[in-house]
């Protein structure tokens, strides 16, 4: 931790009104609000959004809430990693100001019925594996953005088909917040840094990489001119079924506004995979910009 920052620079607050009575003082104040919505069990990646939210406005709140709706039957609601003290005190290291830190009865009041189905991006892919997931996700961001009320909230690019949902979802209902995404952070071996990454053996791990390593190969054949979304999704699988202890999921080339497949990359493109490794289900995905 950086000299003189401690978990106590952060206020904390576990109720809409406290949250509201801050970040009102804010605007009043002529403060532009930043939001960092997270499920805890904080790494880099987490802090990074922070970082960017911190260069984007003047205060930047962060939310940690393990939200049941978006994990199906059988997923790991229970056993999802937990560490709200160290994630306090590198939410204070990143410059963040206050913490919102919820119980489920707060943000999902007993008796509560109402859902957000976001349908286009939230189809396929992820939609596909995981039927409620997106239905959850949209739901728990609309609540926090409306209990938060920020000027931008920041996302990252690591889950990129839940960045199109949440896009699709803010245009759609007209939310005056500023949907920012944030690039991937990685660990030095080149894989995504996720909260999940703990659930992998030592084996698992070291053959985790193979994730980035497709998507290597495949930036350096777009940058050698390749635009097949067939051609580049056979290399990306042929270096992942090179790695015998992943199960391949889904190789999907698609737009990064729709999240649908195309046949040959657009000028904003995305290439996702997911790869199994035991029971831990890893994303990674590539952002293609064409010039
Ligand atoms: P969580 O998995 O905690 O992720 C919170 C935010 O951190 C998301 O926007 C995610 O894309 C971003 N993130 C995770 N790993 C990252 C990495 N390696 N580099 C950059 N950003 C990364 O995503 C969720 O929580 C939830 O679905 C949530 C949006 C909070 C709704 O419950």
């Amino acid at each position: 931790m950086a000299d003189g920052v401690t978990a106590s620079d952060v206020q904390t607050v576990c109720t809409p009104e406290d949250l509201r009575a801050t970040v009102g003082s804010w605007k009043a104040a002529g403060l532009r609000v930043g939001f960092v919505p997270t499920m805890g069990a904080l790494h880099d990646g987490h802090l990074s959004l922070v970082r960017r939210a911190r260069e984007l406005s003047d205060r930047v709140v962060a939310s940690v809430f393990v939200n049941p709706t978006q994990f199906g039957p059988g997923e790991d609601f229970d056993s999802y990693p937990r560490s709200p003290e160290r994630d306090a005190e590198m939410l204070a290291e990143a410059g963040c100001r206050l913490l919102f830190l919820p119980q489920v009865e707060t943000i999902y009041p007993p008796g509560g019925s109402t859902f957000v189905e976001v349908e286009g991006p939230s189809r396929d892919f992820e939609g596909a594996e995981r039927p409620e997931h997106f239905r959850g996700v949209a739901t728990v961001v609309l609540k926090l953005l409306q209990l938060a009320q920020p000027d931008l909230a920041v996302f990252g690019e690591k889950d990129a088909q839940q960045l199109a949902v949440v896009r699709r979802m803010v245009c759609d209902l007209h939310l005056p917040v500023e949907i920012i995404g944030a690039p991937i952070v990685r660990e030095g071996d080149g894989l995504a840094m996720s909260s999940r990454n703990v659930y992998l053996s030592a084996e698992e791990r070291r053959a985790a990489t193979v994730l980035h390593r497709s998507l290597e190969a495949v930036r350096r054949e777009v940058d050698a001119g390749q635009r097949s979304a067939f051609a580049l999704s056979q290399l990306v699988l042929t270096v992942l079924e090179s790695e015998p202890l992943g199960r391949v999921d889904y190789v999907a080339v698609v737009d990064q506004e729709g999240f649908r497949p195309i046949e040959t990359l657009a000028d904003r493109s995305v290439i996702a995979i997911a790869v199994r490794f035991g029971s831990t289900r890893l994303l990674d995905n590539l952002h293609i910009e064409l010039g």
